[in-house]
């Protein structure tokens, strides 16, 4: 059940489905709605943000709390599907491309099994996973990729129950990052050059390099906005939530640490890319997509854009929908509903 739950291209069979995203700090819900004509409309969205965290190494800190605000939020915004997609947060998955020969289904699944194996440090018996072929090699005749993703069961247990007391059926289960890069593939469509996707959130911050539709790297920095508030609260002896307030007020009592974190995250994306082009030397980062709440700091994207020197935009969840819909009054979920926005794209096409 579970390990088809796992599976990261797994769709539902329901014809809608609510994407909810469980960060470190906030909760976001969003309901899309399929168009007759094709493509989708922004039905509604919810978000709210709290001063405890919500996850501790990926795993739901109180599933009970969780399910009670999965379940008033839901009746708040109006939304009453039942079928759930969610994600995991990337530094709780372990995912690996691995190159095969083609083998028959059964023989294929035996070496996925020995694989995992070889790349899961903990037991067999501990984890789900699941795997998807992502074609061939362009380098290796005969050989094909597959994207192998593993999850402790402790955790993908933890997010299923927290759905059950919530009335949610969590039917799909993906990756945060994944959820993101998909989004930039689905609107941005970039062509001949590699992108770097970076999610800048409360905890952690996501970094994602993809050509066209591959995943070619990822790596999560524990670097986010939670961090710099804690700094503000200590520093200046308030209250967290005073400090929340301060930090985003971004006034000269707080531009100094404001600075330094704008500094970290552009550092790490530039190594990243310095990185990527060193070990391809062929491939060239053309575009930067930025998202996640602590993306919006100001200073953050021209800096990224000085370090790297390649042009930086915000990613925009609502270019993959038809105008008309919620996103009208929602300009400021922009930055928050990615993720969501995505998951709740997630259903069977067939
Ligand atoms: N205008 C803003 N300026 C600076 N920081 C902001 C702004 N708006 C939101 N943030 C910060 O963004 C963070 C929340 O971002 P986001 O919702 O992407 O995180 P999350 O998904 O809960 O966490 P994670 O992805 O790390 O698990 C908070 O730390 C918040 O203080
Ligand atoms: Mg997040």
């Amino acid at each position: 059940m579970a390990n088809r739950i796992l599976n990261k291209l797994g769709f539902t069979k329901e014809n809608e489905i609510v994407g909810v995203d469980i960060g470190a700090a906030s909760i976001k819900m969003c309901l899309l709605k399929k168009m007759k004509e094709g493509g989708f409309i922004l039905s509604a969205t919810a978000h709210r943000s709290y001063d405890e965290d919500l996850l501790h190494d990926g795993n739901i800190i109180d599933g009970a709390f969780i399910g009670r605000e999965l379940k008033s939020m839901a009746a708040s915004s109006g939304i009453k599907t039942r079928a759930a997609a969610s994600a995991l947060s990337s530094y709780s998955v372990i995912t690996k491309r691995v190159a095969m020969p083609f083998l028959e289904r059964e023989a294929l699944e035996d070496s996925v099994r020995l694989e995992v194996e070889n790349i899961i440090p903990f037991p067999l018996k501990e984890i789900y996973y699941s795997y998807y072929i992502m074609g061939m090699d362009e380098e290796k005749e005969g050989m094909m990729n597959l994207l192998v993703v593993a999850a402790k069961k402790e955790i993908v247990d933890g997010y299923m129950a927290a759905f059950d007391l919530a009335g949610l059926d969590l039917s799909v289960l993906d990756v945060d990052i994944f959820a993101i890069t998909n989004l930039v593939d689905e609107i941005y469509k970039p062509k001949g050059f590699s992108v770097l996707a970076a999610d800048v959130g409360a905890s952690v911050t996501n970094i994602a390099i993809v050509k066209e539709v591959n995943v070619e790297f990822t790596r999560e920095i524990l670097i986010g906005g939670k961090y710099v508030t804690g700094e503000i609260a200590s520093r200046q002896n308030v209250s967290y939530r005073e400090a929340e307030e301060r930090k985003l007020k971004a006034g000269d009592d707080v531009s100094d640490l404001l600075q330094d974190f704008i500094s970290n995250v552009s550092s790490e994306i530039n190594k990243t890319v310095n990185f990527y082009v060193a070990t391809k030397p062929r491939e060239t980062v053309g575009k930067i997509y930025l998202t996640g709440g602590s993306s919006r700091v100001t200073g953050l994207k021209e800096r990224v854009e000085k370090d790297t020197g390649i042009p930086a935009e915000f990613l925009d969840p609502y270019l993959f929908v038809k105008s008309g819909g919620a996103e009208e009054t929602e300009e400021e979920e922009k930055y928050a509903v990615p993720v969501a926005l995505y998951l709740s794209s997630r259903r069977d096409e067939s």
